[in-house]
């Protein structure tokens, strides 16, 4: 067997492709640890933010000297920065041979075939009408994973002003139910106990096709299925979230009391140019609701600061949004011009310092709120799925609550996949510590 390496940045979208990747290469090649070890190299790419593309050309750019030395090696980067710079990417990286967007990674084995036939490089950033990620059902060997991703639906309509993500993964396309709850009952069957349904906006799922079940409905199918107990799904733009969704927390068992609801900003002047289509009121008024029928949901959120045009009083706004959702977490970052992305035209850019300064005063603000929020859970006895051992240490178990955070916990071995309480007896700012109390696996279904 030949080897593969895998690299993946960003999104969890990105993970399954990666992990879909390897599916389709497994009659030929196993993955493995090093580069250096590698026949095969791939890059899965992520060009949210300015960042993480650099990091793509400095990972990219070190793997020269191993081309050089080995011709036969095959590299490839995939995913969203290879679907924004097309053949562009080859000037920058002469020694790459596949440049595959997200549609394309599916098209991996037909790619490779060609390299090999020596008509690399190539170059797939086709977004092909009516294109749909085949079925590729998971195989664990002999690792058994307790919890897996399942994507739903493919790219996106929204065109929020700074979001590349419309320009890489293209229009917005739902997979046919069937093929997702034949993926989850293959995970089930291998041991999974909790899947996540991941797409871009979640929300809007199936609207496009005839005959398609809501988002909500397929939650409920989802959840229904025998042995599955847990499921989580993201991303929800707060434009799309209605009532029928929100009900599913109260009333499928199932469905676990977290959602991430990215709120951007809290000014609706800086909403209304970032093209969220909703203002902070009627953001706030889906947070009430929510609350009135779950009352123990957590809720995290995206927060983008120093976006064109914002201002001192509109930022102060986004940390009063902050103070007033009280979120158990949230993910913050500068605001970075994307190729593409039609903020990055408008004129009234925020200087570095002050986007440094805004961001230092959102972390002070959230890991204040975070701690007193993680401190509230000392004494109480949470649900965890325990994922097996802490990879920061090894004696203790981990898990996650219902409402998504991370338990590292005391309890005897072999839990692994069980579902347990644990009585909460301390915290950090990014997990709970615990004591292992009972095992409390539900009677749905026993796998
Ligand atoms: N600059 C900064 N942050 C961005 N995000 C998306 N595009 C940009 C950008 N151009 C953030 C948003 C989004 C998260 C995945 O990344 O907050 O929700
Ligand atoms: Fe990054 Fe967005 Fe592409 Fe995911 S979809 S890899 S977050 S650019």
């Amino acid at each position: 067997m030949k080897k593969v390496f895998i690299r993946t940045f960003g999104c969890q979208m990105n993970e399954y492709d990666s992990e879909r990747m390897l599916l389709l290469l497994k009659d030929e090649y196993v993955p493995c640890a090093e580069p250096k070890e590698a026949d095969l190299i791939l890059v899965n790419t992520c060009s949210v933010r300015q960042k993480a593309e650099e990091k793509v050309y400095g990972l990219v750019g070190r793997l020269k000297h191993l081309k050089r030395s080995r011709p036969e090696l095959v590299i490839g980067v995939c995913g969203c920065v290879a679907q924004q710079e097309g053949e562009k990417l080859l000037k920058r990286l002469p020694h790459v041979d596949l440049v595959l967007g997200p549609q394309a990674v599916y098209r991996l084995p037909e790619a490779l075939a060609k390299v090999r036939a020596g008509e690399g490089p190539v170059v797939d950033v086709e977004f092909r009408k009516g294109f749909r990620q085949p079925l590729v059902l998971p195989e664990f060997d002999g690792h058994r994973p307790v919890k897996a991703f399942v994507t739903i639906m493919q790219g996106c309509d929204n065109f929020c002003a700074y979001c590349v993500v419309p320009h890489t993964r293209g229009r917005e396309v739902s997979r046919p139910p069937e093929e997702i709850l034949a993926e989850v009952e293959c995970l089930v069957r291998q041991g999974v106990r909790e899947v996540t349904l991941l797409g871009q906006n979640v929300n809007s799922y199936g609207r496009k096709e005839k005959g398609f079940p809501s988002f909500a409905a397929l939650l409920r199918e989802v959840a229904s299925i025998p042995g599955l107990w847990r499921v989580r799904f993201t991303t929800s733009h707060p434009k799309d979230l209605d009532e029928e969704l929100m009900r599913c927390f109260a009333e499928v068992p199932e469905v676990c009391e977290h959602l991430h609801l990215p709120v951007q900003a809290g000014s609706n002047r800086v909403l209304a140019r970032m093209n969220r289509r909703y203002t902070r009121e009627e953001y706030l008024e889906k947070v009430r609701r929510l609350r009135e029928i779950c009352p123990e949901i957590a809720l995290t959120t995206d927060i983008i600061v120093g976006f064109p045009g914002e201002t001192d009083e509109d930022f102060r706004q986004t940390l009063s949004l902050l103070e007033e959702v009280r979120y158990h977490e949230i993910f913050s970052f500068k605001y970075s011009d994307r190729p593409l992305a039609r903020s990055t035209a408008f004129e009234d850019k925020v200087p570095e310092e002050e986007k440094a300064r805004r961001l230092a005063l959102v972390h002070e603000l959230q890991n204040r709120i975070t701690r007193e929020i993680n401190e509230s859970y000392i004494g109480r006895v949470e649900e965890v799925l325990v994922e097996g051992p802490s990879p920061g240490n090894p004696e203790l178990l981990t898990g996650r609550t219902r409402t998504n955070h991370v338990v590292n916990f005391e309890g005897p071995a072999g839990l692994k996949g069980q579902l347990v309480h644990v009585l909460i007896e301390g915290c950090g700012q990014h997990s709970l510590r615990g004591r292992y109390l009972e095992t409390v696996n539900p009677p749905k279904g026993e796998a």
